[in-house]
């Protein structure tokens, strides 16, 4: 049985420029949908698929992500004493245990790939998972769990994956599959934005990521692949036909692209949608906004 997952990485160290100006001073991160930062939903998915430990890769200007783990017991004792059960529950709930979240600097950004190795000392030689918050996941069962479980079959290396229509399959990371299992599908290989052309498959690589300590030592030897990045991608890659395959796994959920403007707005109309509180009256503001732009046409 493979070892346990409890550690995982989230890259946050991309200068998050499709959200310029915004971006100029708010991590990306930070934004928020409906009313918790992108980072909070990560955070929440980590914790219930058994992780312990949680290692933000950072750059400049994301010391309001550092600053937003940390406790507020001054507002806490504000919704105390004013008898804000409820609110002071939800802010409880956002409090990490201490030691549990550690930061790492990644000094210049050099690609994904090269985010996860800076957290290299920290994972040493142990299974760990990566989370990118801009992937945010809307599951009955939370995306990286339903991948534990299915990685204390299989162990080796698995990889977040969803179907995409053929001529989008050059924005991401796509699998050359060798046998479809039904969720879970194991790999022959991986290209990361092939041409449309090209693409093995429509199998598209998303967020979410559980990975062997062989990752790391491929990340020492890769210098740069495509985009002159340094690629998760052709790390991953790097262990196909090795002792520790390679797996993709269909989640059940939907994912939205909060990494886009598009889909941050998409995320936000669902997540509201989806919330007692708000449902009825966005539903009735969008029909009648979207009754009035057909008007206009
Ligand atoms: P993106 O490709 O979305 O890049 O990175 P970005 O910089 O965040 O956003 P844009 O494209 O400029 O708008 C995917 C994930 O990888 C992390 C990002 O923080 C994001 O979570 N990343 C990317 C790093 O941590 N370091 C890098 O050098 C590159």
């Amino acid at each position: 049985m493979p070892k346990k997952v409890t550690k995982a990485i989230f890259p946050v160290a991309g200068m998050g420029t499709r959200f310029l100006p915004a971006t100029k001073s708010v991590p990306k991160e930070i934004m928020t949908l409906v009313d918790r930062p992108l980072v909070q939903y990560a955070i929440d998915e980590a914790r219930a698929a058994g992780i312990k430990e949680f290692i933000f890769v950072t750059s400049r200007g994301k010391s309001a992500l550092e600053d937003y783990f940390d406790h507020n017991p001054f507002l806490e004792q504000e919704l105390r004493k004013k008898g804000k059960d409820e609110l002071l529950k939800t802010l409880k709930s956002t409090n990490m245990e201490s030691g549990a979240i550690a930061y790492i600097r990644q000094h210049r950004a050099l690609g994904l790939g090269h985010a996860v190795w800076c957290a290299r000392r920290l994972i040493a030689n142990e299974p760990f998972a990566v989370i990118l918050p801009d992937d945010v996941i809307a599951a009955e069962k939370p995306c990286l769990q339903q991948m534990v479980e299915a990685y204390a079959e299989t162990g080796g290396n698995m990889v977040a994956a969803m179907e995409v229509p053929h001529d989008k399959a050059s924005a991401y990371g796509v699998l050359d599959v060798d046998e479809d299992m039904g969720s879970v599908v194991s790999v022959s290989g991986m290209v990361e934005k092939p041409k449309a052309e090209e693409a093995p498959s429509n199998l598209a690589v998303i967020g979410r990521y559980i990975l062997s300590p062989s990752i790391l030592r491929n990340l020492d030897k890769i210098k740069s692949g495509a985009g002159g990045e340094i690629q998760l991608t052709d790390a991953i890659a790097a262990d196909i036909g090795s002792d520790n395959p390679v797996y993709g796994y269909r989640f059940r959920g939907e994912r939205f692209d909060c990494g886009s403007k598009a889909g941050f707005l998409q995320a936000t109309v669902a997540f509201a949608l989806a919330r007692d509180d708000l449902r009825d009256d966005l539903a009735e503001f969008l029909s009648t906004i979207s009754n009035a732009s057909k008007a206009a046409q």
